[in-house]
């Protein structure tokens, strides 16, 4: 069950816990009827992340248990604090079932209040995230209601919208931690086929017959080694009132990577479940959509298929033809991803969209390059890079850019084909893959594409995320929406 948030206009009488926010600046100084000296010789400065419990007080006026939890430096507010408080709250406060947060008094700015809201209650609502579905002896986690003490159309605003786009992360972080034998191909698109009638998403679900008469070369090689059947889904949000503004997402589903013949290692395969994060993030950013009501078209693009070994698997050196009729010698069968993005990339170009964006787990070298919490950004359009930067900036999902350029083309010359499917040597695999995939996109259509092999899933606890999926890129890509020029 997920977590309730309520807006009341006073402090509910019955809370199991009451929570104050408070800056480190304030309770250095101030008269809150505490005794701050004791509090902070225990350690407690009301920094950000930090919270303390205090017991209930047996004599009159009887006082309920409450916690303090701090905000750092009133100079330093931002977003990403209240994310963060919210976040260790759902965390620390997990054995109450009701509390209650002081929320509206605390934010410094009346012209932040939808934003902080929305902000510290993403933080909760992501932070009551657990992947239990599949464990036998664990209790579900009793806490059900935060009720946020404000009141006003803001404060409303603000956690209406995170309802929404925390709704779309939590979907993502259980599609990438669904195993890899559980979360077929099929059973994946029948997910997209619920999520679409729940919010309002028109979906088409190609089968093996219509991809093959689709001519998706690459789907079709990649899911020759495997007895489960390919899926290309197609998603699109309609605005209410007709929009001019159209953006096409293209998300890299692959249910699970073996490395196909190519084989991987044992442990480079252990975590390998997670390779449809870019899949998982664009059907968790169209779930959000219709309740944000973000005035532009989008259209998600998704192929799904898994990478394995079957007697019959597309061999290193086969020739592949992609949808858009360019040729590819698979010269690794791991290097899998941009041979079904090119075929989702070409479609995609068909419908002429203002602007393409796709996001993928597509290389290690990614992360050799950035580590694991920045994704790389590539692309052909500048504009469009700023876009995303800016969007990555508001959201604190990081992205970091990397070049394309020209001169290393010639890395992915093939003797028998248009090109192979990786680069010659050691270096700069992140963008011999971006370059790959440019070649599936139509010219003069702006395209930035996402390395997320890094962020989407998280090998131990990390930020706001616990271990496994974190529905990396939804934030982003739905704040690049609504700002969307
Ligand atoms: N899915 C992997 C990339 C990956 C690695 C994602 C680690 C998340 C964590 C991708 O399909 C892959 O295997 N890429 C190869 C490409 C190489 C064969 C050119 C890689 O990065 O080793
Ligand atoms: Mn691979
Ligand atoms: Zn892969």
């Amino acid at each position: 069950m997920s977590l309730e948030i309520k807006l009341t206009a006073k402090k509910p009488v019955r809370s199991e816990l009451h929570v104050t926010l408070i800056h480190s600046d304030r309770f250095i100084s101030d008269d809150l009827g505490l005794d701050t000296q004791t509090l902070r010789a225990s350690g407690f400065d009301a920094d950000s992340g930090q919270i303390i419990f205090l017991p209930a007080t047996g004599s009159e006026p009887f006082l309920g248990p409450s916690a303090l939890l701090g905000l750092g430096e009133s100079s330093k507010e931002s977003n990403d604090i209240y994310r963060k408080a919210g976040n260790v709250l759902a965390k620390a406060a997990k054995g109450f079932k009701q509390i209650s947060a002081e929320l509206q008094s605390v934010i410094l700015d009346e012209n932040d209040i939808a934003e902080r809201a929305q902000a510290f209650s993403e933080g909760l609502l992501m932070g009551a995230y657990e992947y239990i579905e599949l464990k036998s002896d664990t209790k579900p986690r009793k806490l059900s209601t935060v009720s946020i003490v404000g009141s006003g159309r803001k404060m409303s605003k603000g956690v209406e919208r995170a309802r929404a786009i925390s709704r779309g992360v939590n979907l993502a972080r259980n599609l990438v931690n669904r195993p890899g034998g559980d979360l077929t191909p099929t059973a994946f698109a029948r997910v997209a086929s619920k999520t679409s009638k729940e919010h309002g998403l028109s979906i088409k679900i190609l089968g093996l017959p219509e991809i093959k008469k689709a001519k998706m070369g690459g789907l079709l090689g990649v899911n020759r080694g495997s007895t489960q059947q390919p899926r290309f889904v197609q998603i699109t949000y309609r605005p209410s009132k007709p929009s001019k503004k159209h953006v096409a997402l293209v998300g890299k589903g692959i249910t699970f990577d073996a490395g196909g013949l190519s084989i991987k290692t044992s442990q480079g395969m252990s975590t390998m479940k997670c390779d449809m994060g870019g899949a998982a993030a664009v059907l968790g950013t169209m779930s959000a959509l219709e309740d944000l009501a973000f005035p532009v078209r989008v259209t998600g693009y998704i192929p799904l298929t898994d990478n394995m070994l079957g007697g019959d698997a597309t061999r290193p050196g086969d020739v592949l033809k992609i949808r858009n009729g360019k040729t590819v010698e698979v010269l690794n069968t791991d290097a899998e991803g941009r041979l079904v993005l090119a075929d989702a990339l070409s479609l995609a170009s068909e419908a002429k969209p203002d602007a393409i964006i796709d996001l993928a787990t597509l290389t290690g070298a990614c992360m050799v390059a950035l580590g694991s919490e920045y994704a790389g950004l590539m692309g052909t359009d500048a504009d469009l890079a700023d876009q995303l930067l800016q969007a990555s900036e508001e959201t604190g999902e990081d992205l970091w850019q990397l070049p394309l350029p020209d001169s290393y083309r010639s890395q992915l010359n093939s003797e028998v084909a248009d090109m192979k499917n990786i680069g010659s040597g050691p270096y700069g695999g992140a963008i011999t893959a971006g370059l790959f995939l440019k070649e599936f996109v139509a010219e003069g259509i702006p395209w930035a594409h996402l390395d997320i092999a890094g962020p989407a899933f998280a090998d131990a606890p990390w930020g706001i995320h616990p271990k496994g999926g974190t529905g990396f890129g939804v934030r982003l890509l739905l704040r690049f929406i609504e700002d969307f020029k």
